[in-house]
This record gives structure tokens, C-alpha cells and sequence, in this order.
């Protein structure tokens, strides 16, 4: 198939690009660099840099014809939606509608959109589902679920079909730990370093973290899959960040000093999003336990460092 993906130089985009290759698709990929980087985009797939909101999109559409469209490019950064939600509705409203507007006139097949469990807000409960979204707390968790509504709209006027993913915590090789939530990502650079790990509170709170191997699994499963649906896309298995870091010094192998901080105001406690509705609606499952996931980021990372040091390969 002809695949193009918005945000493909990015953390999940490029592990996507790269299993699209794997798999004999042709990619395509638009990213204007902001956060994503050129390196990433895996040799083979054809690449513009373009914003998504640049009137240019509808032809690039036009003359590559995909059918289908991953759209993962986004203002992703919740204290940047809070400081400029101007710019955050900019990227992720009506970057999203230019690309739909495109999707929908040049008869794309389907359009596949990452949103986020930011649209749970604060669960009363946990495993979160599906039907519990609306509590938005920031501009980035309203432009997401607008997202939604617009991919909704857009089948029921036009028959445009879609799959809207909401995702727990990824992570993953690639992933920058200045990402927003990018907590795997920053501890590991922190541990390379040689630093101890600063934790916000007792380390109690727990999150869903997902591989991004089966984040892009996930997504190629949803092109034949799925269909007009909302779904979280997570192991549904809670996570303390204490058992985090146990994980991470068992996977690197190095002893790991823990400091604890005060909480983060406004820091969820507990979020864990069921998986119920994708297992039902995809057929498939995540494959990657926590451990084995984290030996991956693990490796990658270190390699990396490795690198980095010893750019001549002289070791
Ligand atoms: N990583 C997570 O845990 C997580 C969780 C929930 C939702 N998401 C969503 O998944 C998607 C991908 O996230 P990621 O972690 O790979 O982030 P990322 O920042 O690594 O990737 C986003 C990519 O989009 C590109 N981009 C941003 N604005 C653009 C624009 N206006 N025009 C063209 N390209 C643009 C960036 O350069 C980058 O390459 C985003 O939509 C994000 O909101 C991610």
C-alpha cells in the first residue's frame, strides 16, 4: 500500500515508517522537523518537509495518492498547549482539518489519528475505557479529542473511514527525553550518566506504559481493522514509577539511586487504560512485557551513548 505518514521523523512515526518498509510498503513521510529529526526517517521511505498546515499539503496529496494516512504529527507538549493554545489549536485542529479536507477529496482510504489518554483528564477509576473521556484539562487534551470529533464528522458527512488511537505512555528507542511524559527516555539518559533518578512524590503513581513496536503494530493492524472507532491503544497493565526503576536497574544492569521529590501539582496518580475495545476490534494484543520492551529502549540507548563517545568507533 501507498502510506503516507504525518510526523514521520518523530519517535513513533519513525518506528512505523520503518515496520511499513519491513512490510513492502511504500512510505511517505511529512514532518516539518520541529521535534522529529531527518536521521530518524528510515532509508527508503520518500520524505517532504512540510507543516501540515501549509497549503501545500492538498497537493502533495493529490500527487502521491496514498491510501492510507497516519497522522501523528502534532503540537504534542501539554505546558506548550497551556502557554500557546492558539498555536496548539493551529497544529492540531486545523492542521488536522486541512489534512482531511485533502484525505477526503482525493478518496483516501482511510485516515488513521493518534490521540492521547490525555482526554481522560483525572479517572475516578481505573482501568480507564473508553466511554470515560471529557475531562479535559488542558488545550492539548481539548485539540486531541476535537480531533476525534472532526473524524467522526468527517465519515458520517463524507464516508471518510477512520481509526482514532488513544495512547497510553510510549516508549521506546528514539523517543527524545525532553518529550513531554517521556519519563523511560529521561531516566535512562539519567542512569547513562551516572545521575541518581529524581522522582515526584512517593513513586506510587502508576501509568500504562506501551512499547512503540507494538504501537506500530497496532497501527498497520488498523488498516484492515477497526473501522470508525475510538480505541486506547495500551497494555492495560498499571505501572508504579518505583517498579519503573526497579525494571531499569535490572535491565541495565546498574545500581540506581532514587530521590524522592514532591508531587507535581496537577500529576494524575493512577492511569491505565483498558484494552478490551482493541483486542475486540483489532484482533491483536501488545507482545512486548515491560521488561522486554525496556531491555530494547535499554540497548538502543546505550548503543547510542556508546556512539556518541566514541564516534570513531575506536573503543
Ligand atoms: N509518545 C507518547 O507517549 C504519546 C502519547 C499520546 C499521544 N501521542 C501522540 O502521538 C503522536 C506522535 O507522538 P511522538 O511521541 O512520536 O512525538 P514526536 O514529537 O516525536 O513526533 C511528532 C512529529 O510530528 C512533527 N510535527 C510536529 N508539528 C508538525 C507540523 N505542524 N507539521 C509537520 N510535522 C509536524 C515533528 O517534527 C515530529 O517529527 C502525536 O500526535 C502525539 O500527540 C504520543
Amino acid at each position: 500500500m501507498n502510506v503516507l505518514v504525518t510526523g514521520g521523523a518523530g519517535f513513533i512515526g519513525s518506528h512505523l515508517v520503518e515496520r511499513l518498509l519491513a512490510e513492502g510498503h511504500r512510505a511517505i513521510v511529512v514532518d516539518n522537523l520541529g521535534s522529529g529529526q531527518q536521521q530518524s526517517i528510515p532509508e527508503g521511505a520518500v520524505f517532504y518537509r512540510l507543516d501540515i498546515c501549509d497549503e501545500g499539503l492538498h497537493d502533495l496529496i493529490k500527487a502521491e495518492r496514498p491510501d492510507i494516512i497516519v497522522h501523528l504529527a502534532a503540537q504534542s507538549v501539554v505546558p506548550v498547549s497551556v502557554r500557546d493554545p492558539g498555536f496548539d489549536a493551529r497544529v492540531n485542529i486545523l492542521g488536522l482539518l486541512r489534512l482531511l479536507e485533502a484525505a477526503r477529496q482525493e478518496q483516501v482510504q482511510k485516515v488513521i489519528y493518534a490521540s492521547s489518554a490525555a482526554v481522560y483528564g483525572e479517572p475516578d477509576r481505573v482501568p480507564i475505557v473508553e466511554e470515560m473521556a471529557g475531562r479535559l484539562l488542558s488545550p492539548y487534551a481539548v485539540s486531541k479529542y476535537a480531533g476525534e470529533g472532526y473524524l467522526a464528522v468527517y465519515h458520517h458527512l463524507y464516508g471518510l473511514p477512520f481509526t482514532a488511537f488513544r495512547f497510553a505512555n510510549v516508549y521506546g528507542p528514539r523517543q527524545l527525553a525532553k518529550a513531554d511524559g517521556g519519563v523511560v527516555a529521561i531516566f535512562l539518559e539519567q542512569i547513562l550518566q551516572g545521575k541518581p533518578l529524581t522522582i515526584n512524590g512517593d513513586g506510587e503513581q502508576t501509568r500504562d506504559f506501551i512499547y512503540v513496536g507494538d504501537v506500530a503494530e497496532a497501527i498497520l493492524t488498523s488498516f484492515e481493522r477497526g473501522d470508525n472507532t475510538v480505541l486506547n491503544l495500551s497494555t492495560g497493565v498499571p505501572t508504579s514509577i518505583n517498579q519503573l526503576i526497579n525494571e531499569l536497574e535490572y535491565v541495565s544492569g546498574r545500581p540506581i539511586e532514587r530521590r524522592y521529590g514532591p508531587p507535581r501539582p496537577g500529576d494524575i496518580r493512577h492511569s491505565c487504560l483498558s484494552n478490551e475495545k482493541m483486542k475486540a476490534a483489532l484482533g491483536w494484543e501488545p507482545r512486548f512485557s515491560l521488561r522486554e520492551g525496556l531491555a530494547a529502549t535499554w540497548a538502543a540507548f546505550h548503543q547510542k551513548t556508546v556512539r556518541e563517545e566514541n564516534p570513531d568507533g575506536i573503543v
